[in-house]
């Protein structure tokens, strides 16, 4: 289905996207109080598109929204996310 870029994240332009019609597997559950920051969903936007590279940096400190803004970018646009963990080595 069709939504708008603001239907979808609360922010952002009128333009047209595509979205799913419902979850499939590995899409997070939504948190329907998550509160979207524009300048964030226009850079994932690009990095979705395939317009700003490959990999995606997202960098701040605990607790500060990183792997929420992921998952909640996934599940408004129906994206499978895996999380792997990288325990750092014991000496
Ligand atoms: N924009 C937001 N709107 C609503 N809740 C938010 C928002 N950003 C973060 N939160 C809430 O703040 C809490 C911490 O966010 P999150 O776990 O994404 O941080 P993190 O940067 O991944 O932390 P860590 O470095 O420990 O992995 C979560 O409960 C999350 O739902
Ligand atoms: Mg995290």
């Amino acid at each position: 289905m069709m939504k708008t870029i603001k239907e979808l994240f609360g922010v952002g332009p009128a333009a047209p996207i595509q979205c799913p019609d419902s979850d499939g597997p590995f899409v997070p559950a939504a948190d329907l109080s998550y509160q979207f920051c524009e300048k964030l969903v226009r850079r994932l936007l690009l990095w979705h598109g395939g317009i700003a590279g490959r990999n995606l940096l997202v960098q701040g400190p605990t607790g500060s929204g990183k792997s929420s803004l992921i998952e909640q970018f996934c599940n408004r646009l129906g994206i499978a996310f895996l999380r792997g963990r990288c325990p750092a080595k014991q000496r």
